[in-house]
């Protein structure tokens, strides 16, 4: 039976199922909350509110490490961030899920490692291949590849900002991706990245970013992401 982790960010998925007994204090500090265990067909789903259960934690403050770290030790062998974004991409629009297949990392001050006498880690392929595809297997209507930009909030981007992000080559723009797949890969654990895309990012559309519109789509978004996982149990 796999065990399947899921970082559960702006699109609230359910906290059905039964909290795990475990420490919140790891050797890396805090997690952010302790994961809900749900039996889904073959699938054990450990889902944890990345910000925290009470939403508090913006994208900068949340413990990365402690939360990929606890996933592990709970018996996780793959791990799926889910991530609400704004398309750089204008063929990307609201409520659709993207499954990207790289990723390029702004943020700076976040702990990037388990280890800093580590050796290299081969990050060429930021994502799991084969998770990808039984994540594209699932039946759900997803934009397959793109590149998720990962800036450091918690403002959102400025115009010029996005400008340059397309130049650079990302389709979509988040806050969490990162160090999430890094330290995901210095466990060995099979990661990749499922997104919503909530709005068009700053000055992509004529329009201002409203941020109840946001919100909204964030929520909307959850069915789509429990439908992927609702397949990923009947596989
Ligand atoms: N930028 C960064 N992170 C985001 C956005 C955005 O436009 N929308 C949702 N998360």
């Amino acid at each position: 039976m796999t065990t399947l982790g899921v970082f559960v960010g702006g699109s609230p998925l359910p906290s059905a199922g039964q909290v795990v007994e475990a420490e919140r204090d790891t050797p890396w500090g805090e997690v952010s909350d302790l994961p809900y265990r749900v039996q889904l067909g073959e699938v054990q789903l450990l889902l944890m509110h990345r910000h925290g259960p009470q939403r508090e934690l913006s994208p900068h403050q949340i413990n990365y490490r402690a939360n990929v770290w606890l996933m592990q030790q709970l018996g996780a062998t793959v791990l799926i961030g889910t991530h609400t974004v704004g398309s750089i991409d204008p063929n990307l629009k609201v409520g659709e899920l993207v499954l990207p297949e790289q990723l390029i990392d702004y943020t700076w001050g976040r702990a990037q490692t388990f280890d800093d006498q580590r050796r290299h880690v081969d990050f060429s392929s930021p994502y799991s291949a084969d998770l990808r595809a039984r994540i594209l297997a699932s039946g759900v209507p997803i934009h397959a590849g793109g590149v998720y930009a990962c800036t450091q909030g918690p403002r959102l981007e400025s115009a010029a900002e996005i400008v340059r992000l397309a130049r650079d080559g990302c389709t979509i723009v988040g806050m969490t991706g990162m160090p999430e797949a890094g330290l995901a890969r210095e466990l060995e654990l099979e990661f990749a990245s499922l997104c919503v895309v909530v709005n068009p990012a700053a000055g992509v559309s004529s329009a201002s970013i409203d941020m109840q519109a946001l919100r909204e789509a964030s929520e909307r978004g959850a069915a789509q992401i429990w439908a992927v996982l609702t397949a990923l149990g009947a596989t």
